[in-house]
């Protein structure tokens, strides 16, 4: 028993809400560590479905304590919106959710920051999901950031606030098609981070300290991460990023601990690739095929609602997820979706003029010029009520045993539908 990290290991999206809430049973925490309410975790509990952006996917199991730690960006209004709701669906948050007193907040400027840069970018633009994530945490990094404990000292906030907007406003007036902050919007502004702070008080928390406390007493942490390997501010393929680092070590850093707690790493995989936003994706399809992979997987943005560009499973992209992330198990999901089809392949290898490349390029550039070299498999029928290993059509079994083989990792669970218990459950991660 300890603690595990469950990371995506593709661009985003590979159902890591579902995973974690399957994990949540067994945790006593469930952590998120970085990223903001960019995020959208997918559960479907009895029929009902549940969409969390910032609390984590552990709230639904009534035992279990959550976190939002220290590298996450919390846009307050969001988390109240979230928590309100949870709360007329009769789940209790409180002194079960734990806020960072250190986490950095998303203030309306960084949501207008977002839209506007992603504006002025034009075809250039990143496809962010316009909630001030990439903002934010510029903010913390250029060590002007209002944090959770800041909302406590209405001095604080106001001074951190001016400053900001003062430098703002700057650029906004010697741009013609921005209109400043006049000043009553910056002191509403401030008057209402001040009353979301009241209301989030009874949330703040030293949250390192006390999973640090119950790690070493024996409780089982599980780390919830946000987006994907491939989306990595430093590893993915920038600049069609998010702003964090969404590597399974950043689990430890975001939420106030050393490297030493975490024990396992379980990369979250979709049986085929989906991306939203801009930024290269060689197995793309955008053939019927593609359009099939989107509607049979309803892969539409969990916060956004935009259509993901849909592909086949790229292996070379998934050794890169393993090397960044120390990927030792999988969770394969939506198997599901691919069943019925003729043919299946996986990307083994990218062509790069004369060369072959089997790993990602050192220069991400050269991803925009690869053509994806592919092994073909033979489809498989419905799998959806299957429950156990040996009952996968033979097919589905080749497919999955040549992924993990070339990958140097065990799968710990297949997910086979949308709802909770549709799964198969190979090993479990914590032991
Ligand atoms: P941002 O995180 O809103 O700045 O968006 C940057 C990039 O990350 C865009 O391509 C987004 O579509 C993508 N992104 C952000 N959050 C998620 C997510 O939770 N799932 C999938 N893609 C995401």
């Amino acid at each position: 028993m300890g603690s595990v990290v469950v990371v995506g290991a593709q661009w985003g999206d590979e159902g890591k809400g579902k995973v974690v809430d399957r994990y949540g049973e067994r945790a006593d925490w469930v952590v998120r560590y970085q990223g903001g309410n960019n995020a959208g975790h997918t559960l479907v509990v009895d029929g009902e479905t549940t969409i969390l952006h910032l609390v984590p996917s552990g709230i639904l199991h009534e035992r279990v304590k959550c976190a939002i730690g220290n590298g996450v960006v919390v846009d307050p209004e969001i988390l109240l919106k979230e928590l309100e709701k949870l709360d007329k669906r009769g789940i209790k948050t409180a002194g079960r959710l734990f806020v960072s007193y250190g986490a950095h907040l998303i203030m309306p400027y960084h949501r207008r920051l977002d839209l506007a840069r992603e504006a002025y970018r034009g075809v250039d633009k990143i496809g962010t999901t316009g909630r001030g994530i990439g903002p934010a945490y510029e903010d913390k990094i250029a060590r002007r950031g209002v944090r959770v404990a800041d909302l406590l000292d209405r001095a604080r906030v106001d001074g951190l606030v001016r400053s900001r907007l003062k430098e703002l406003n700057a650029i906004l007036a010697a741009n013609d098609d921005h209109v400043p902050y006049p000043d009553a919007e910056i002191t509403q502004m401030i008057d209402r981070a001040v009353e979301l702070g009241e209301r989030l008080r009874p949330y703040m928390a030293n949250v390192g300290e006390r999973l640090y406390q119950d790690q070493r007493a024996g409780k089982n942490l599980l780390f919830e991460g946000a987006q994907g390997a491939l989306l990595d501010i430093d590893h993915g393929t920038y600049p069609f990023v998010t702003s964090s680092n969404t590597v399974a070590s950043n689990a430890a850093t975001g939420a106030g601990l050393g490297p030493g707690v975490l024990q396992n790493v379980v990369g979250i995989m979709k049986a085929y690739t989906t991306r939203v936003g801009s930024g290269p994706f060689p197995t793309e399809l955008n053939d019927a095929l593609g359009e099939r992979l989107r509607e049979t997987g309803k892969e539409f943005g969990a916060t956004t609602g935009r259509p993901r560009r849909c592909g086949w499973l790229d292996l070379v992209a998934l050794r890169y997820a393993v090397r960044i992330c120390g990927i030792k198990e999988v969770a394969v999901t939506k198997l599901d979706v691919l069943a019925g089809l003729d043919e299946l392949k996986v990307c083994t290898e990218y062509r790069l003029g004369n060369e072959r490349l089997c790993t990602f390029p050192d220069n991400v550039h050269d991803l925009d010029r690869v053509e994806p070299v592919y092994k073909s498999f033979p489809g498989f029928g419905e799998v959806g009520a299957t429950r156990r290993v040996e009952d996968l059509p033979a097919a589905a079994r080749t497919y999955l045993d040549f992924v993990t083989q070339d990958l140097g990792v065990k799968v710990a669970l297949l997910s086979v539908g949308p709802g909770r218990g549709q799964d198969i459950e190979v090993h479990n991660p914590f032991e």
